[in-house]
């Protein structure tokens, strides 16, 4: 249904009340969520983090922009979740102390602990772990180290929310050459879940489940108009975000 002005001014003053605690059984489950240090992505990592057994997962991954914003939004993380969480460091990556992961500075994926079978089921104080992950989308290459090494930490991926976004006010490139808003919500999301997708169903298959990708959009795009002659063109996104290809029109 197409989302008239007036429906999307009136939203923005409907407050809305968190939801309650999840009732879903999430045992043994390992989420990833991108954009975890802000916004819905932080307030979703709480929401998982603060469940109790024995419906809680495994374990939270959040993905942020620095290994210092990952560091400070675990923290923030377990701080909420009511003693029912664990900080864990990251080799490599994020180094919040305490956890069971190697130090900061070490190279990630060279250390013991980070291969096959770690981390599938919860641990036997039934707490979830909460780590934080770099995953930097205005670079390809970044989605796919990261992808890299998530899948030499876990081999299990149950609930993917690709929340991290950007809406910026300036017209501006990513280093790949993409106007950064396609590349950030768009393009990198897509690859992330690609690259994902293997482990996604290595996880359906040897758990018998049914792992979830979910995709933070929004409404505003109802209102978009796009030309035909583009979508028809079969290099619809390189004309509507690559720098070489864009008619730009200032
Ligand atoms: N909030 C709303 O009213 C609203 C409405 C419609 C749709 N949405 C959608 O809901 C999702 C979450 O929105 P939000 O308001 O919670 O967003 P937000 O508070 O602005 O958080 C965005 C997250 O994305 C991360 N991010 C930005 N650029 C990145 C990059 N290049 N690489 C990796 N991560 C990057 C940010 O990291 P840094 O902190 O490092 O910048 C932050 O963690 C988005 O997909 C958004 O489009 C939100």
């Amino acid at each position: 249904m197409k989302l008239k002005l007036t429906d999307f001014i009136r939203d923005q003053y409907t407050s809305l009340s968190l939801p309650s605690p999840s009732q879903s059984q999430l045992t043994n489950k390992t989420i990833l969520i991108t954009g975890g240090n802000t916004g819905l992505g932080f307030e979703t990592a709480v929401h998982f983090a603060s469940m109790a057994q024995p419906l809680a997962p495994a374990r939270v991954v959040i993905t942020c922009r620095t290994a210092e914003k990952g560091a400070e939004a675990v923290a923030r993380i377990v701080g909420r979740a009511g003693g029912r969480a664990v900080a864990v460091a990251v080799a490599g990556g994020v180094d919040v102390g305490g956890g069971q992961g190697k130090g900061k500075g070490e190279v990630e994926g060279e250390g013991e602990g980070e291969g096959e079978g770690q981390g599938q089921t919860a641990e036997e104080d039934g707490k979830v772990r909460v780590e934080a992950r770099v995953l930097e989308l205005t670079d390809f290459a970044s989605v796919r180290a990261f992808v890299d090494a998530f899948e030499r930490a876990h081999e299990r991926l149950d609930i993917l929310l690709a929340s991290a976004a950007v809406s910026p006010t300036k017209l501006g490139f990513t280093a790949d050459g993409w106007e950064t808003t396609t590349q950030v919500n768009i393009l990198s999301p897509a690859l992330l879940t690609l690259l994902l997708i293997p482990c996604m169903m290595r996880t359906a298959h040897r758990y018998k489940t049914t792992p979830r990708i979910l995709l933070a959009t929004s409404e505003l795009h109802h209102m978009a108009t796009l030309d035909a002659a583009m979508l028809d063109s079969g290099r619809f996104f390189r004309m509507y975000g690559y720098k070489d290809d864009m008619d730009i029109k200032t």
